[in-house]
């Protein structure tokens, strides 16, 4: 008798949320103020993590920038007390899980309990897999998967004994479906989705309904990270590059608005169906057709005369400055 009564309370739970998300579609989500709130976004030198950290100050936050690049860091911290924001910088490369407790550490002591995070470092090899050194293969999953172990053990456990706070992961279209020659990126941000989902699930399961998490899969976003990549030349105008203030804007709407998931642009959800729906060959051709098959080659080969030049200019340290 319990099941049946069970089975109907699930139906219209499930009928809800449906009929809210088709709301959402329409009705733009009341999103929450945080004011107030500690916010700590990773990879805040760059491209993507900069614009969070203004984003989150120009809502009031108080912010934490981490990132392995101390001037480009900096930079993001000057814009971010323009605004009359605090900002706090941290030089950590969140590669090395001991640095990440360590520094954690001393936010805790120096600034205080962070109650939003933001996992938005990212690296990818941009090598052919059979060509690609060990060592860059393996920093991938370090900085885009393990990174997100090691933040979160040292961060949720002050927002779970309040129950308050979020955990935003930055992950990407390429952790929904794939393509060639960006091996060592799939796996991790697949990785990512995988944690995160499973996190929630966690958090739901036990009940703590106050901590909040976002998932965020942008499509190739303009910040040079995959300069060169492109699909068949008549189809880019259809499905262009994102602008990364676009992409943080609507990134911004999913977090305030405590939505699970967000893919941005919203049509990269067909692809993601598509992988799971229909058959691999389907896929294949859909690929071919549109160019998505050997969109990284390009991007492979700007990367490998990238790293010729800065060999050639005899700082081979690792760091290549991208543009944009
Ligand atoms: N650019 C895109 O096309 C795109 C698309 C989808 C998802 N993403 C994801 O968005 C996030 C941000 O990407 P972006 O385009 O701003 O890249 P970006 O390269 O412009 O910025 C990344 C930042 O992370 C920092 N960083 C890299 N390794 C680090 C480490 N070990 N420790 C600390 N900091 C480190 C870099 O110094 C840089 O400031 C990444 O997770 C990326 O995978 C990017
Ligand atoms: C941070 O949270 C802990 C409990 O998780 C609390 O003991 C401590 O006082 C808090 N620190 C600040 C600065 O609020």
């Amino acid at each position: 008798m319990l099941v049946v009564i069970d089975l109907v309370l699930m139906l219209i739970d499930l009928t809800i949320s449906l009929f809210n998300a088709l709301v959402r579609t329409v009705v733009r989500p009341r999103l929450k103020p945080i004011d107030g709130e500690l916010c700590l976004i990773t990879g805040a030198g760059g491209g993507l993590g900069r614009l969070f950290a203004l984003e989150f100050a120009k809502e009031g936050a108080e912010v934490v920038l981490w990132d392995c690049n101390a001037e480009e860091n900096e930079k993001t911290a000057k814009l971010v007390r323009e605004l009359g924001i605090k900002a706090h910088t941290y030089t950590v490369d969140v590669s090395k899980r001991e640095t990440i407790y360590q520094t954690a550490e001393r936010v805790r002591l120096e600034v205080g309990n962070v109650t939003m995070l933001v996992n938005n470092a990212g690296v990818v090899a941009g090598q052919r897999f059979l060509d690609c050194p060990d060592a860059l293969l393996e920093r991938t999953l370090l900085v885009n998967c393990h990174a997100l172990f090691w933040m979160t053990k040292a961060f949720l456990p002050h927002m779970k004994a309040t129950n308050h706070g979020h955990i935003v992961t930055v992950a990407s279209t390429l952790g929904l479906f794939t393509t060639a020659c960006v091996e060592d990126y799939c796996a991790s941000k697949f990785g990512a989705v995988g944690f995160h989902e499973s996190l929630t699930h966690t958090l739901l399961a036990d009940g703590v309904n106050g901590v909040k998490t976002t998932l965020v899969c942008p499509y190739i976003v303009n910040t040079g990270m995959f300069a060169g990549c492109q699909i068949r030349e008549e189809l880019r105008g259809l499905i262009p590059p994102l602008d990364p203030l676009v992409c943080v804007q609507r990134s911004m709407q999913a977090i305030l608005g405590d939505e699970t998931m967000v893919c941005i642009p919203s049509i990269m959800n067909i692809a993601f169906l598509s992988r799971a729906l229909l058959p691999w060959e389907a896929n294949v051709a859909t690929y071919r057709f549109m160019g998505g098959d050997k969109c990284m080659y390009a991007f492979i080969k700007a990367k490998q005369q990238q790293q010729q030049s800065v060999v050639a200019n005899g700082h081979a340290n690792g760091y290549v400055k991208k543009t944009g």
